[in-house]
């Protein structure tokens, strides 16, 4: 299995696509700049504070039903145009790579939708694909993650199940994950302290 390293395997924001035509993912160590990073914790702790989280869900419409063996999440979506400075410093880092993708890739990468996520202390999220059933409109996966020095010891690793074999990916703030939703297998591994992210997909038309 490759080391979560930055230089094995990392990439710089120009060279996402690419990543994603060769390997199905990208992950670049240092998308987020560090303030953003903070600025965006700070404002999930507050909504977290003012009971705006949810217990994650499995599924889509009728479907969908809480299954907390499978994830132990709890979840904020993001508003599409939000009124706080840190979630449009967000958006428009991740509108880059929306252009870049569909430049490159031509996956037709069109909203995105995206959640803060925060798993306590021995919660994960079992082997999935972000893909529903019903509905195959997600085509891009991305992961931002916004965890204060993160270190291997604690756990909570990202695994996605490769064609060439399982990749780990640590939490570490900053980071960004994106890897197409039809074909990456994926499971977040339980850590031993909370673990926040925000988790996203662009959809098509
Ligand atoms: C998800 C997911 C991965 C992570 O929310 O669907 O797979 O590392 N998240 O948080
Ligand atoms: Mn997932």
């Amino acid at each position: 299995m490759s080391n979560d390293r930055p230089g094995s395997g990392h990439v710089e924001p120009g060279g996402i696509a690419d990543a994603i035509a060769l390997d199905a993912v990208a992950v670049v160590s240092s998308f987020l700049p560090n303030d953003l990073v903070a600025a965006l914790r700070a404002r999930a702790k507050a909504c977290d504070a003012a009971g705006e989280f949810v217990a994650a869900g499995v599924g889509r419409g009728s479907a969908r039903a809480l299954h907390t063996d499978q994830r132990g999440d709890r979840i904020r979506w993001i508003d599409e145009a939000p009124a706080d400075a840190a979630e449009r410093g967000f958006l428009a880092a991740l509108e880059g790579v929306r252009a870049d993708v569909n430049r490159t890739l031509a996956l037709g990468a069109f909203a995105l939708e995206a959640h803060y996520a925060l798993y306590p202390p021995g919660a994960g999220y079992r082997r999935h694909l972000d893909r529903f059933r019903d509905d195959d409109a997600r085509v891009l996966s991305v992961v931002a993650y916004l965890n204060d020095a993160w270190h291997a010891d604690d756990g909570g690793a990202l695994r996605l199940h490769l064609d060439s074999g399982p990749r780990d990916v640590l939490p570490a703030g900053g980071t960004l994950v994106a890897f197409l939703s039809a074909s990456v297998a994926h499971e977040v591994l339980p850590a031993s302290r909370e673990r926040i992210s925000i988790a996203g997909w662009f959809r098509r038309r």
